[in-house]
């Protein structure tokens, strides 16, 4: 299979506090867990025909180093920051620097929530945003960057 043929792989990438989904603030992030959540990322990007790569971190350095490797290998990288949206210049650089289709994803609407989660870095950089519609919104965004790479590709 030549590099041209190969499929298109996404990184889909989460942030501190989501590998606790399920049992971590039911009412706001509802009762699915992380696994439950990539399984129906898989099952999409399956469905799509795109690869796909789902990781979680909590470490704002481990979460940089993935997306600077995703820099000339990934088509997109779909990335819930969790609080790092917030706060972190180092993910938003190193987002810039990727110079790839960034779709940023939240599972609640940060608008109708505190007001220091209705900033982010990343919302600037990213070709669409995401919040409110729960593990949904991963799929949205895994639909939307399959198609663009698929465009891109052909
Ligand atoms: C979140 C929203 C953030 O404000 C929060 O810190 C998270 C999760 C979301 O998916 O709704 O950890 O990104």
């Amino acid at each position: 299979m030549s590099a041209q043929k190969m499929p298109a792989k996404i990184l889909v990438l989460h942030g501190p506090n989501l590998n606790m989904l399920g049992t971590r603030e039911p009412d706001v992030y509802g009762h699915e867990t992380l696994d439950d959540v990539n399984a129906a990322i898989q099952a999409r990007a399956e469905e799509l025909g795109v690869g796909v790569a789902c990781r979680q971190s909590n470490s704002e350095g481990e979460l940089v180093t993935w997306i600077q490797g995703a820099r000339g290998q990934a088509a997109a990288i779909i990335i819930n920051a969790g609080a790092y949206t917030h706060t972190s210049i180092a993910i938003a650089d190193a987002l810039r620097a990727a110079e790839l289709p960034i779709y940023e994803v939240h599972l609640s609407n940060i608008y109708r929530r505190e007001s220091f989660r209705h900033h982010s870095h990343i919302s600037g950089l990213a070709e669409a945003v995401i919040c409110g519609l729960g593990p949904d919104g991963y799929l949205y965004a895994l639909t939307t960057a399959a198609k663009a790479a698929k465009a891109v590709a052909a």
